[in-house]
Parts: C-alpha cells; sequence; structure tokens
C-alpha cells in the first residue's frame, strides 16, 4: 500500500511538470484527487486495513494527498501570474550584497586636514582657476616673457597665442586674490596644477600644491617660521622644526626653500632622509614688491610671505607611500586602503 502512495505520488511529480495551462491542470487535478481516481480508491480502502496498518498507511495517504492539492494550488497562482512565480521566487534568507561606499582620495584626506588646521589659525581658504592666462601665472609674478624661471615651470598651453596655460603652481592665486583684498589678511590655497613632466616615481604633470599668502605691516620671515612649524607639528603629530635654506623665485625677496626636520628619526638621521636629519619640503620667501604693485598695491607699503608645496608630497610621507604615480593609477588596490 505505501508503495502504491509512493509510486502515485512520483507519477504525479512527473505529469505536473508538463502541465502548462489551465486545462491541463484541471485534468491533472481530477486524475489525482477527483472522486474517482486512484487516491480516493486507496483512501476508501483504508477502512479494509488492520489498525496497525491504518495507523501507518492514514496518515501518510493524508499528507500526500495534502501535498498534491497544495502543488496543484501552487502551478495554478503560476499559471495565473504568466508562469514565471518559480523564476521570481526571492530566498529572503540569503545573504545581501554588501553596497559598497565610496570614500575619500588620501589627497582629499590630506587637503581636508591642511584646510582644517589653517582655519583654526585664524587662515581663509582662496581658490582659483586651473585653466589660467599668462598674466596671473607669469607675468604678475614678476616672471616676464623672456625669464629664464619659465623654463622650469613648462606646461600644457591651451592657446600659445592668447596666452592661455593650465596653471604651473598655485601662486596664480597671489595676484587675483590680492586685486580683491586689502591687507591685512591670511589665506590658503590648495589646488591643482600642471607641468610639462617626464614622470617618475617622484614626478607627476599634474599633482596638487597649496599655497601660502600672509600680507600686513610688519609680517616677518619669523612669523613665516612659526606658522609653519605649528602646522608640520600638527599635520604629523609631533615636534617638527623648519630649516630656511637660502633660494630664488622672482615673485619673493628674500626667496628660501624649506626643509623640515625629519619625521621618521626625528632630525637623528635615518635611511630617509638620507643621514642628514632634514627633508626638503617647498619653496617659499618674503613678497616681492613688484608682485604688490602687479596688484595695485603701493610699492613698499605692506609687507608679507608666500610658500608653496606639493600636497602629493604631504600624503607620501603621511600614509608611506613610494610613488606618486599611485594617486593618478586608478588602481582600487591602492585607492581601498584609505
Ligand atoms: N610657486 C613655487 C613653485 O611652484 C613655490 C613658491 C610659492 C615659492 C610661493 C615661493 C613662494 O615652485
Amino acid at each position: 500500500m505505501q508503495e502504491k502512495i509512493e509510486k502515485l505520488k512520483q507519477e504525479f511529480l512527473e505529469g505536473i511538470k508538463k502541465v502548462a495551462t489551465a486545462d491541463e491542470l484541471f485534468v491533472l487535478e481530477k486524475k489525482y484527487l477527483g472522486r474517482k481516481s486512484e487516491f480516493n480508491e486507496i483512501l476508501k480502502g483504508l477502512k479494509d486495513l488492520s489498525p496497525q496498518e491504518r495507523r501507518k498507511i492514514g496518515p501518510l495517504a493524508n499528507s500526500t494527498k495534502v501535498e498534491i492539492a497544495k502543488m496543484i494550488e501552487y502551478k495554478r497562482q503560476e499559471i495565473s501570474a504568466g508562469g514565471n512565480l518559480e523564476k521570481e521566487r526571492i530566498d529572503v534568507t540569503l545573504p545581501g550584497k554588501r553596497r559598497s561606499v565610496g570614500h575619500l582620495n588620501p589627497i582629499s584626506l590630506v587637503r581636508a586636514e591642511i584646510e582644517d588646521i589653517f582655519t583654526r589659525m585664524g587662515f581663509e581658504i582662496a581658490d582659483g582657476p586651473e585653466v589660467e592666462t599668462e598674466f596671473y601665472n607669469f607675468d604678475a609674478l614678476n616672471i616676464p616673457k623672456d625669464h629664464p624661471a619659465r623654463d622650469m615651470q613648462d606646461t600644457f598651453w591651451i592657446d600659445s597665442e592668447k596666452g592661455i596655460l593650465s596653471r604651473t603652481h598655485t601662486s596664480n592665486v597671489q595676484v587675483r586674490y590680492m586685486e580683491k583684498h586689502k591687507p591685512p589678511f591670511r589665506i590658503i590655497a590648495p589646488g591643482r596644477i600642471f607641468r610639462n613632466e617626464a614622470t617618475d616615481a617622484n614626478h607627476e604633470h599634474t599633482f596638487h600644491q597649496f599655497e601660502a599668502l600672509v600680507v600686513g605691516d610688519d609680517v616677518s620671515v619669523a612669523n613665516f617660521k612659526f606658522v609653519l612649524e605649528k602646522f608640520f607639528s600638527e599635520f604629523f603629530k609631533q615636534d617638527i622644526r623648519v630649516r630656511l635654506r637660502p633660494s630664488y623665485f622672482p615673485f619673493v625677496e628674500p626667496g628660501f626653500e624649506f626643509d623640515i626636520s625629519c619625521t621618521v628619526c626625528g632630525g637623528k638621521g635615518c635611511r630617509t632622509c638620507k643621514g642628514g636629519g632634514w627633508l626638503e619640503l617647498g619653496g617659499a620667501g618674503m613678497v616681492n614688491q613688484n608682485v604688490f604693485v602687479a596688484a595695485g598695491y603701493p610699492r613698499n607699503k605692506y609687507q608679507g610671505f608666500a610658500w608653496g608645496f606639493g600636497l602629493e608630497r604631504l600624503a607620501m610621507m603621511k600614509y608611506k607611500i613610494d610613488d606618486i604615480r599611485l594617486f593618478h593609477s586608478g588602481d582600487l588596490r591602492f585607492i581601498r586602503q584609505f
């Protein structure tokens, strides 16, 4: 008897697979659950079984009947829904797909931190265009057309006849800002810059700088050194000293390059600073009076300092990145680490 039930169920399962229309389903239902169906015969025959057998076969027959009825019902819904129920079934117990959330590029992180530190020191954040005129990028900064300093900052020219270029430094912001503001003021101007550069681990054609410009009646080199030491000590979360070396930029007088005490050994000398205890960082100086004049200020009325250096350099030191080209590589293995 048990075998018979199981065989019937097996047949039913085969049968229902082939059912595609409501009519076919009706026929199937009648065959297996109808009054004259084999199943009914079995149920009717239960009474002739011994009580022992009945206890065993009864529940099996019943549960099989219920199961068949459910499958028919399910199939009926599937047919009326256009036959796609099975495909559309959602397994709510499956683990979800994690949505990937974006995050900031290390350059943006460093920039935000710089802006935060300088804002707390009373600086304003200024901005300037990446596509610039020759005037603001060069002439106004005391770099006339034939000046050799232009060679060091070759760039991508947008229109050389009209003198439109991709800015080579954030110093273009200096005169733009001064034309619209009167001293005293202190600003920083972070942004993207461009150079015609043979790229290697330390050089990129497109990178970021941040400029500082502080102008007033009695702004001095001592102020410059203090502000810079404060900033670096905050940024690297350790005491940093700044060292000035004489250097030349046409838009400052005197001009210097500055180094900071090595962030790895603190100045004792190690591999990172090649034993010297100092790391080269950027250019700076006291604003050349010719730049004030280009901005429309009277000569010798104000004094101030300016500096400019690479954001990538800072990010590389902070996060121990050994190749500047990684920033623009689009390599997710790199970018996901931040
Ligand atoms: N603009 C200079 C450079 O890109 C850096 C600099 C800025 C130097 C301000 C002096 C003062 O090399």
